[in-house]
């Protein structure tokens, strides 16, 4: 088990690699988008904080890592390279109601977690509107236990509030679910304060089943 120091040097070396894989594009614009746009907060602080539920959660193969809000891939391939460390088998599930962008589909095969032609890597993309997704047993995601989920889709109170009806009965024993942008104007913040266990940390907040233990603490 990492202490939190070591979890935080470890997740800072894979916040690295996902931004020295951006770089390696060569498209300022790109660089651009991905830097300032989608991982504008402190991506040694959001690698902190996935490789801590995923810790936590201890995903074990045939249970899912869910991510709602693909869009351009930075935060699947931070949780596809964490998962790969420490939940080899464990793959993570991405929708979005617009797909993987094709950012993303670059960003994946640089990393290694989503290779475009033979289809290997831990991430796995679906098109769809969340809500009908997660309850959609045909897609394996969403018919799996879930030991983790970062919802990073439509912010608003009421998507959110769908999304986490849909996922809190599906909750591994340990389960995670971490909420981006809780605080945002318009967030989820209200609705999600008034959720029994909600750890609110500023832009990020979460609820996580079982007692905390040393990593995640
Ligand atoms: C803030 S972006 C996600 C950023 C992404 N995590 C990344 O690393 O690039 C939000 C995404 O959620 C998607 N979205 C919004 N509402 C959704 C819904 N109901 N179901 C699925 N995806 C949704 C949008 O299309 C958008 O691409």
């Amino acid at each position: 088990m990492l202490d939190l120091k070591t979890t935080q040097i470890e997740a800072a070396r894979l916040a690295k690699t996902v931004l020295a894989a951006i770089d390696s594009m060569g498209d300022k614009a790109a660089e651009h988008v991905l830097r300032h746009s989608v991982l504008r907060w402190d991506p040694p602080a959001l690698a902190t904080a996935f490789w801590r539920c995923i810790a936590h959660a201890r995903p074990e193969p045939g249970q899912a890592i869910v991510e709602i809000g693909t869009f351009h891939g930075a935060t699947a391939a931070l949780l596809g390279l964490i998962a790969r460390d420490l939940c080899p088998g464990v793959k993570v599930w991405t929708v979005d109601v617009n797909g993987a962008s094709s950012l993303a589909l670059e960003l994946w095969r640089i990393l290694g977690v989503r290779h475009p032609l033979d289809q290997s890597g831990n991430v796995l993309a679906r098109l769809g509107r969340a809500e009908a997704v997660l309850g959609d047993p045909s897609w394996p995601g969403g018919g799996l236990p879930v030991a983790v989920a970062f919802v990073d889709g439509d912010h608003g109170v009421d998507a959110v509030a769908r999304e986490w009806a849909l996922l809190a009965p599906r909750l591994t024993p340990r389960g995670v679910v971490l909420f981006d942008d809780v605080n945002y104007s318009r967030g989820p913040g209200a609705f999600l304060r008034g959720l029994d266990g909600f750890h609110d940390e500023g832009r990020l907040g979460w609820i996580a089943n079982g007692k905390p233990t040393e990593e995640a603490a």
